[in-house]
């Protein structure tokens, strides 16, 4: 029966090494041993942007990307776009089974009594400039949400997590209407705790004069799957983020600010916001072959297409296609649709793209749906945020609770000068 080790020769000096391989893996502290002499630190790895390192041991959600295959628990993406809600799957990324009726019932009731947020958040809100981008004011006021509740950092009190964990759902949407209606001039308005978790959102955003807000029920569906499709994806990173800034045992408010500000970049969750400028860019069918070369000539890349671990088309992404024919039979088509149909086609046919395994990813279909629900497009990555949030609070409580994590602290190359001593600015060239 073959070894689970790899041998390795140091042709620098002729010695042979037994490395133990775990689980497809070998630990690059194993390395430390190929040194050189005394004094040498012994072997590292060198793994810019993590191309090839495992950082953890998660059981939260999986991704085949040969095989466009992404499964929460286990469960797959699609059977639970099918058939779960988003707060049901927020409680299986958490506890990692699907809950009883009386757990839902309960994990529901908690989520719902917490929507309300301190009256001084809206002063922070307030604060900020009438055109602020809402992604800026969602990371702010999740951070300042640590100072309400001082008792989240007692990260290893079970009780406090799940009481933070409840806040941190309950809250993202309410900060996240907060932020829309200050951008837009509308007077806050109010959780009403009388819908669902996707309904009241709504309600919270597009609510105006009417005594009370009825969400239009296929389009609170459609938000609510969006929401699970969105709700985790092993190690991305905004979720490295969480586990890096949890990992010195910050509060969740802290970490999850600094992950939502991962997220806030055009490379990962902005990209949903760039598709429809994008796509608005480009204006009509005839100008997809003229753009399309221009990203082939590296000018800029084209967003919503391309992914670290699909290397075939991102599950979600045909899922949320499904969706955008459900919500156009209430908005009415959003015609944008078309141009991305046909961008996805030329694309998907052109060897720049085969060649790279360049296919559609979840935030190439979803701002077009958004947009036809009337969100703003600066709220797209707010959305975005809102659905990650349970994904990333189960990977915060997964790496809490893992034997092998420490801080996250990983080595260099130095590539810096030699010592050399200080000039006095008189004597500087
Ligand atoms: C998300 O990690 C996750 O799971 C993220 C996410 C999640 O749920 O958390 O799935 C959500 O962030 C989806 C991705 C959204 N971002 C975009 O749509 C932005 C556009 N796509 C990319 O910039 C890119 O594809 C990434 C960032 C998604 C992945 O980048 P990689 O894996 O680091 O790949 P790379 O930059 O090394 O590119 C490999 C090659 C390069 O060409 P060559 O140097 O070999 O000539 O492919 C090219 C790149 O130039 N390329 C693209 C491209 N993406 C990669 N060229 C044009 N357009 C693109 N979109």
């Amino acid at each position: 029966m073959p070894k689970d080790t790899l041998s390795v020769i140091d042709n620098r000096t002729g010695k042979q090494y037994e490395l133990p391989i775990e689980s497809g893996t070998i630990r690059a502290v194993d390395l430390r041993q190929i040194k050189l002499g005394d004094g040498d630190q012994g072997l590292e790895t060198y793994d810019p942007g993590f191309l090839n390192t495992a950082a953890c041991r998660s059981a939260i959600s999986f991704i085949d990307g040969d095989k466009g295959i992404l499964r929460y628990r286990g469960y797959p993406i699609e059977q639970l776009a099918e058939r779960s809600t988003f707060l049901e799957t927020a409680y299986l990324l958490l506890n990692g089974e699907l809950p009883s009726a009386a757990e839902l019932d309960s994990w529901v009731f908690n989520i719902t009594h917490h929507t309300i947020v301190h009256e001084s958040i809206k002063k922070f809100i307030d604060g900020f400039h009438h055109d602020a981008h809402p992604m800026g004011m969602f990371v702010s006021t999740v951070a300042a949400l640590s100072t309400f509740y001082p008792e989240a950092k007692h990260i290893q009190d079970e009780t406090s997590r799940r009481n933070q964990i409840f806040r941190l759902i309950a809250k993202t949407p309410t900060l996240a209407a907060f932020a829309h209606r200050h951008s837009v001039g509308l007077p806050y308005a109010y959780p009403d705790n009388d819908l669902s978790y996707t309904g009241n959102f709504l309600n919270m955003m597009f609510k105006t004069t009417e005594v009370k807000y009825t969400p239009n029920k296929t389009l609170e569906r459609a938000l609510d799957v969006l929401l699970i499709l969105h709700a985790d994806h092993e190690q991305n990173c905004s979720t490295s983020a969480m586990r890096g800034v949890g990992s010195s045992h910050a509060d969740p408010y802290s970490a999850m600010a600094a992950a939502a500000a991962a997220l806030y970049g055009p490379l990962h969750g902005g990209a949903n916001e760039e598709v429809l400028r994008t796509l608005r860019e480009i204006g009509s069918k005839d100008r997809i072959p003229a753009y399309i070369d221009r990203v082939k000539r590296g000018e800029f890349r084209l967003f919503g297409f391309g992914h670290r671990i699909y290397k075939n088309y991102d599950p979600r992404a045909t899922i949320i296609k499904r969706i955008a024919e459900e919500v156009f039979e209430v908005t009415g088509k959003n015609p944008l649709i078309d141009i991305a149909v046909e961008l996805e086609r030329i694309a998907l046919q052109d060897d720049y793209f085969v060649s790279r395994k360049l296919y559609p990813n979840v935030d190439f279909y979803s701002g077009i749906i958004y947009e036809a629900m009337k969100f703003p497009i600066d709220m797209f990555p707010v959305l975005f945020a809102i659905g990650r949030t349970p994904g990333w609070l189960a990977q915060w409580q997964e790496m809490l609770l893992d034997k092998d994590q420490k801080i996250a602290r990983p080595r260099q190359i130095y590539t810096g000068p030699d010592k050399r001593d200080y000039v006095a600015i008189e004597n500087r060239g």
